[in-house]
C-alpha cells in the first residue's frame, strides 16, 4: 500500500550518547524511511535498513530531497542536542515554506552539560561561536556565568586568548568535551591556562566569576 504523509519530523537527538535520545524520538526514528542527519548520528544509530542521508552531503541537496519525497517516505531530520537551540530547524522553516515540520525536543548539549556540573543554568547568558564570531568580550566582562557553543575555529583556547589580550582574567573556564560519550571529558580552567588548552571538536564551556 502507498503511504502518504503530510509532514517532517525534526527530531532532537540529545548530546549523543543513545541512552539520552527520548524514547518518543527513538519511535519516530524507527518508523523513519530516511533519516537525515550528520554523519556522527547516522554512525551511532547505525541502521542500515532506513535510507541514511548526511547532512555534509549539502543542505540544498537535503531541500531538494525533503521536496521532491515527503509525502511518500516518512523523512526524519536528526539534529545534535534540542531542535530549537542553534539547530538547522530554523533554515528549515525557511527553505521548506508550505511543508509542516513537527519537531521533537533532545536534550540540548547545555542542559546535559550544566546537569553535570549541578549548575542552574537560567541564569547564564548562552552565546554561540559555532559557524560564526559575536561579539563575546562585553558580554563576558558584564556577566558572572557565560556559557559557549564552539567550534574549531572558536576553541575554548581561542576565547580564553582574546579574553587575555582584553585583561579579563580573573574568571574560571570550565570546559565539557564529548559530553555523554564514554570518553567525556570535564577540566576547569583559569582564563590564563585555558589558552593553548587542546580541546576536542565537540566542546561547550561556560565562563565564570572566581
Ligand atoms: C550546531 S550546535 C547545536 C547545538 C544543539 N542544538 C544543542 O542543543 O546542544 C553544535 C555545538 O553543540 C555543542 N555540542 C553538541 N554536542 C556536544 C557534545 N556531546 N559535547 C560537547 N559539546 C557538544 C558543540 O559546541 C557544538 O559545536
Amino acid at each position: 500500500m502507498k503511504m502518504e504523509y503530510k509532514h517532517v519530523d525534526i527530531v532532537g537527538m540529545g548530546p549523543g550518547n543513545k541512552k539520552y535520545i527520548l524514547p518518543e524520538a527513538m519511535d519516530i526514528i524507527n518508523a523513519s524511511d530516511v533519516l537525515i542527519a550528520g554523519k556522527r548520528h547516522l554512525e551511532d544509530l547505525s541502521l542500515p535498513e532506513k535510507v541514511n542521508m548526511e547532512v555534509e552531503s549539502g543542505l540544498d541537496n537535503i531541500v531538494d530531497f525533503i521536496k521532491g519525497n515527503y509525502e511518500n517516505q516518512k523523512i526524519s531530520v536528526l539534529v545534535s542536542g534540542d531542535t530549537g537551540f542553534y539547530s538547522l530547524l530554523g533554515y528549515l522553516q525557511k527553505r521548506l515554506e508550505g511543508i509542516k515540520l513537527k519537531t521533537t525536543p533532545g536534550i540540548s548539549s547545555v542542559s546535559y552539560f550544566m546537569s553535570r556540573l549541578n549548575m542552574l543554568w537560567h541564569d547564564g547568558v548562552l552565546v554561540s561561536l559555532h559557524g560564526k564570531r559575536t561579539d563575546f568580550i562585553s558580554v563576558v566582562r558584564n556577566n558572572p556565568k557565560v556559557i559557549f557553543l564552539t567550534d574549531n575555529k572558536y576553541t575554548p583556547s581561542k576565547i580564553a586568548e582574546e579574553l587575555v589580550d582584553a585583561g579579563i582574567e580573573g574568571k574560571r573556564m570550565i570546559i565539557g568535551e564529548n559530553l555523554s560519550y564514554p570518553e567525556e571529558k570535564i577540566s576547569t580552567l583559569s582564563i590564563r591556562e585555558a589558552v593553548g588548552y587542546k580541546s576536542e571538536k565537540l566542546c561547550v564551556a561556560v565562563i565564570m566569576n572566581e
